[in-house]
């Protein structure tokens, strides 16, 4: 079987097409979506990150707002900033670029945005809600990843998800997200993780293969059942001196051999990555609407 090809692109396009008109909708109203996004330091992917999150709030007509301070800039600093923008309408979204330099705190930092403007679902208070089944913006990239599902025609529901890898950001949100009795949900949930003495024993029998571990390629052909819808979050450097930059990227699955057996499967790039800050651009248009009820 030839995989047929997710693509993440469209996906995102589609989306952010729906956006925009929802942003169009809403300053008929007065109400402008707003991003408030703090950087702290010059590490050149969090600067590439937050270009393109801006990128994306100004074509889709929102308002969006970058506070850079130096990697040396106090904790108490990035909490003031914080503390303005969880009492300025002017934003219904926050979010600080991760990771951070090592004397501020994350889980600090996460624990002072409002809840109601935590874009990107890390504060313990959505991760609760989420778990709960509650209504709270949901972590963008495990979202991502169900729209790529849902939209692909590929219902979760009653299906074996399997997914490899526990982080914060992936593995258990989107654990969390698909074991959830609603929408776009509802399906049997194994994880995976280095505890697992074999993971081919779990993966054999997935439905829905997803594979979040940062280790390249290491989802081969013999691990996959025919058949399988195949998502691969994985972003990963590989030396190639072939590339002006040194490098090329690589998920986590080995594309060609496994799309050979699925029957459907996402690329990487250009599978999951594209919808990781349009679901954030999703969320802070949601916030809006939440804020200004
Ligand atoms: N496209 C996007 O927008 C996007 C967003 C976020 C992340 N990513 C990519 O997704 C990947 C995962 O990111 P992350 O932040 O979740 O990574 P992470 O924090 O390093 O977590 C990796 C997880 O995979 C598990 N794991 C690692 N090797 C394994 C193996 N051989 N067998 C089974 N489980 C294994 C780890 O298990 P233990 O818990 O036992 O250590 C851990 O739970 C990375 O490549 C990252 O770059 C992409």
């Amino acid at each position: 079987m030839a995989a047929k090809i997710i693509s993440g692109r469209d996906v995102a396009k589609e989306i952010r097409a729906e956006l925009k008109e929802k942003v169009a909708e809403l300053k008929k109203k007065d109400i402008v979506p707003g991003l408030g996004v703090v950087l702290v330091g010059e590490d050149p992917a969090s600067i590439s990150y937050v270009t393109s999150k801006a990128k994306g709030c100004q074509e889709i007509g929102m308002y969006e707002e970058t506070i850079r301070l130096p990697a040396d800039a106090p904790e108490e600093e990035v909490l003031k900033i914080i503390d303005g923008m969880n009492n300025d309408p002017k934003f219904s979204g926050i979010l600080v670029q991760l990771p951070l330099p090592d004397h501020i705190s994350v889980d600090k930092i996460i624990g002072y945005i409002s809840p109601e403007k935590d874009v990107d679902g890390f504060h313990p208070v959505n991760v609760g809600k989420l778990l709960r089944g509650e209504p709270c913006p949901l972590p963008c990239t495990p979202h991502g990843v169900q729209q790529l599902l849902s939209r692909s025609g590929n219902d979760p529901s009653g299906k074996h998800v399997v997914v490899c890898g526990r982080s914060n950001i992936v593995g258990k949100p989107l654990a969390a997200i698909l074991m959830q009795k609603k929408e776009g949900a509802n399906a049997v949930v194994t994880v995976v993780h280095t505890g697992a003495k074999d993971i081919s024993y779990f993966t054999k029998q997935a439905d829905i293969l997803i594979a979040a571990m940062g280790r390249p390629q290491a989802i081969t052909a013999d691990m996959v059942k025919e058949g399988t819808v195949v998502i691969d979050v994985g972003v990963n450097r590989i030396p190639d001196e072939s590339k002006k930059s040194g490098f090329r990227l690589a998920g986590d699955v080995d594309f060609e051999p496994v799309a050979e057996k699925a029957s459907f499967i996402t690329p990487v790039p250009g599978g999951v990555g594209p919808m990781t800050v349009t679901m954030l651009l999703y969320n802070t248009v949601e916030a809006a609407i939440t804020l200004n009820q």
